[in-house]
């Protein structure tokens, strides 16, 4: 095929290292929307060529330079954590290429280039849901414990400061390190304080390290319970965190527990393409970050390069199998509901059952509105 018509999407995603639970899920979710969707758009093959950052933004900003100008990609996408993504905003700054963030979840991320979509989430989004809910549901005190960098700040600022709003009490706000994490100093320290209950943020894949210590230093049976973002109870891990997980309530924009029929059928679809592997709220990225690349596509019909793909992927309004989502054309972020979920064992298996909604919430972080 000559290269006019093909259509090139370089998915640079951690595939090893600490990170790589979010690069299998993506992958996997963008090659179900290819197999559901066809790999034929606009008369273009669709070519999706997958590069293992393995979550070093050097590498991330060295195999999309690479793509961008050896591959001629025409659009980038993934970045698995937030350092990655801003590592690539420049590039997709300085070459005019879309670049569709599906997993990394720093509010400001939008912000540090005008050819960046999103199609994940934003921790300040979720976290409000969560300071709204836990002073309403006796927790008049928390310590917070989040991962020292951009989306464990977002979720300690938001949370911390409705929380407060709400007349509740922060104790301690704790920080761990992203590489190599110990949990146990902080939570026995937590232990000492008290709190009613212990706010967490942590990337995904840490969530089961986090619930393991939380249990073996039995902070529930003190009383102390657990609460946080959905990262922390990770569809990719749940099942396997046993029962210390049990009544833990969260917030989050995706659970594979969620009761629509386009749900039902995306992970029915997901689970048999992937030898049972459950999808999480990783995979919800980057299955509608595809769909807006082909949306996109389809309405440009290819032509007009990175600034026309990019305003058509402005604006786009769906119904993903998380709920319906819009992509503000002002800030190029993703506008959805937000779930507030508890624990639950269904048939023998633990998942996140939805309790309630705030229906399509805007990040509350960007600097202009
Ligand atoms: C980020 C990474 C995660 O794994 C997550 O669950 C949330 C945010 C990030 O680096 O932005």
């Amino acid at each position: 095929l000559a290269q006019d018509n093909v259509f090139k999407i370089g998915l640079v995603l951690p595939m090893t290292g600490q990170q790589a639970t979010t690069g299998r899920q993506i992958e996997a979710a963008a090659r179900l929307w290819m197999a559901q969707n066809g790999d034929t758009v606009a008369g273009k093959k669709v070519q999706l060529i997958v590069k293992d950052d393995t979550s070093l933004p050097d590498q991330t900003r060295r195999l999309a330079q690479e793509l961008v100008v050896n591959e001629k990609v025409n659009v980038l996408a993934g970045m698995g954590i937030t350092p990655s993504a801003l590592a690539v905003a420049p590039i997709a700054t300085q070459s005019k290429t879309p670049l569709v963030v599906m997993a990394a979840a720093t509010s400001s991320i939008t912000e540090a280039s005008p050819y960046i979509v999103r199609t994940s989430f934003t921790l300040p989004q979720v976290s409000v849901a969560m300071a709204d809910w836990s002073p309403k549901n006796g927790i008049k005190s928390v310590v917070t414990l989040v991962t020292d960098y951009g989306p464990g700040l977002d979720a300690e600022k938001y949370f911390s400061e409705r929380f407060l709003f709400n007349g509740g009490k922060v104790l301690e706000k704790l920080r761990v390190p992203l590489r190599n994490p110990d949990f146990a100093p902080f939570l026995q320290k937590v232990r000492d304080l008290k709190p009613d209950a212990l706010f967490v943020f942590v990337p995904s894949g840490a969530g089961a390290a986090v619930m393991k210590q939380f249990g073996e230093r039995g902070m529930d049976k003190a009383g102390i319970r657990l609460i946080g973002t959905g990262d922390v109870t990770d569809d990719d891990q749940l099942n396997d965190m046993g029962d210390v997980a049990l009544g833990v309530v969260t917030s989050h924009h995706y659970s594979a527990f969620h009761p629509s029929p386009a749900n039902k059928k995306f992970v029915a679809d997901f689970m048999k393409a992937n030898k049972n592997l459950r999808p999480n709220f990783m995979a919800m990225g980057g299955y509608d970050g595809m769909r807006v690349i082909y949306e996109a596509l389809k309405k440009t019909g290819g032509k007009g390069g990175g600034d026309a793909l990019v305003a058509a992927m402005k604006g786009q309004i769906f119904e993903s199998p998380r709920g319906p989502v819009f992509i503000d054309a002002q800030t190029r972020d993703i506008v959805q509901n937000v779930y507030l979920r508890k624990v639950e064992k269904k048939d023998g298996q633990l998942y996140n059952v939805e309790f309630d909604v705030i229906k399509d919430v805007k990040d509350p972080g960007k600097s202009k509105q």
